[in-house]
């Protein structure tokens, strides 16, 4: 037993105490005995029990001065024991305190060094993706569409027969479905309703004109699937931006005048645009946009001689389908064709993409080859 052991098993008068001075030397040798063991304290287990010795709640040594010390201390010394009491606790908490940080941080450090991590070294730079380019055209062509009042409307990518072909004036047996062959669900056997994968972005049209009254103006992007080999300018997913815009009195100069504004924004003021009569079975009549190539400026010489590649000399490169929308279509709805008209379009955003990007193969976009990507930042 050490001597302050002792010393702490007996009262103040028994260690024939009587004064406050007596008192501060009593706890002066305390303090140097609890400064002496803590620099002794080299590692996390050791402190543990070093604690326990000094906090511990029947024997540790701050109790021990309270019981034996400080309760049975006369009233004249009570009031010098407390006030070293408290002195000494507020140093043996701190010190306490900062050895087990400091003891944890040495120990945080050595396993670190074990683990071979340099904590000083800079963090790795995990470098921010961007867009792919795709997403980048998706979203020019809906900011232009955005500045003449158009809003996104959205539709599901598996679709039923009805809204992706019935409803849209193509029934079973049209000849039609034969350019949107598509891929079909394997659905449990006796499944009522058969589920596809929509071969293009026209069934949003019925989807918004079932939920809203005219006027209504909407542009729905998204992907779509077709049974298409796969070339240079087929992919068997692609995607489409569909637009409708129906109201009492839309008219095929609307029509033709917004789609040549967002030609122009598109491609630059300079290009043209032109329609050819073509065939949808929900638009009548329909039309085939082009635009005057953007390579030749549409004068259809290739600047090296010779024709321009990419439009065959024509001067022309067509763009995509679109119509005012067929009467018939209303009757879906629940419009009243005498009532309303409207235009419609949908856009092949990867062709377009690969036209004023100068992309000649539409697989390289999902191919996710970053030595493609990085060129589009
Ligand atoms: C349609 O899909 C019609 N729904 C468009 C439409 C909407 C017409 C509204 C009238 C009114 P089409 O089958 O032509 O039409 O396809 C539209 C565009 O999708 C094409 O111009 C082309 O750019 C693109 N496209 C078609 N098939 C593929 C494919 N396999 N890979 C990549 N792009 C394709």
């Amino acid at each position: 037993m050490t001597t302050s052991e002792s010393k702490l098993a007996q009262t103040l008068a028994s260690l024939n105490i009587h004064s406050a001075r007596e008192v501060q030397s009593l706890f002066a040798e305390i303090r140097s005995r609890f400064d002496a063991e803590i620099t002794a304290v080299k590692n996390e287990a050791t402190f543990k029990s070093f604690r326990d010795t000094w906090l511990g709640r029947k024997s540790g040594v701050l109790s021990l001065v309270t019981d034996h010390w400080l309760k049975p201390a006369t009233p004249e010394l009570k009031r010098a024991v407390g006030a070293a009491l408290n002195e000494l606790r507020k140093h043996v908490d701190s010190q306490m305190s900062e050895r087990l940080s400091s003891l944890e941080a040495a120990a945080g450090t050595e396993a670190s060094a074990k683990r071979g991590i340099d904590l000083s070294l800079p963090g790795v730079a995990r470098p921010i993706g961007t867009r792919h380019l795709l997403r980048q055209v998706m979203q020019e062509i809906e900011d232009i569409f955005f500045s003449i009042g158009f809003s996104v409307a959205e539709g599901p990518e598996i679709e039923t027969p009805y809204y992706n072909f019935e409803a849209l004036n193509i029934p079973e047996y049209h000849p039609v479905r034969d350019d949107m062959d598509t891929f079909y669900l394997e659905l449990p056997k006796g499944t009522a309703e058969q589920l596809l994968l929509r071969t293009h972005t026209s069934p949003v049209q019925i989807r918004t004109m079932e939920k809203r009254q005219p006027p209504v103006r909407v542009i729905a992007p998204g992907k779509v699937y077709r049974r298409d080999n796969p070339d240079a300018t087929h992919s068997f997913m692609f995607h489409q931006i569909e637009g409708l815009a129906v109201d009492a009195d839309i008219t095929f100069c609307d029509f033709t005048g917004t789609i040549d504004y967002f030609i122009k924004k598109f491609f630059g003021e300079n290009v043209k645009s032109r329609f050819r009569p073509s065939y949808f079975p929900f638009t009548e009549p329909s039309v085939e946009f082009d635009a005057s190539c953007i390579f030749c400026g549409g004068s259809g010489a290739a600047k090296s001689g010779g024709t321009c590649g990419k439009c065959k000399g024509s001067g022309w490169i067509e763009l995509f389908g679109a119509g005012m929308v067929d009467p018939a279509i209303y009757g879906f709805v629940n419009y009243d064709p005498k009532k309303v008209t409207g235009f419609a379009f949908g856009i092949g955003i990867d062709r377009l993409a690969m036209l004023k990007y100068g992309i000649d193969d539409i697989q390289i976009f999902f191919q996710n080859d970053v030595r493609f990507l990085r060129q589009f930042p």
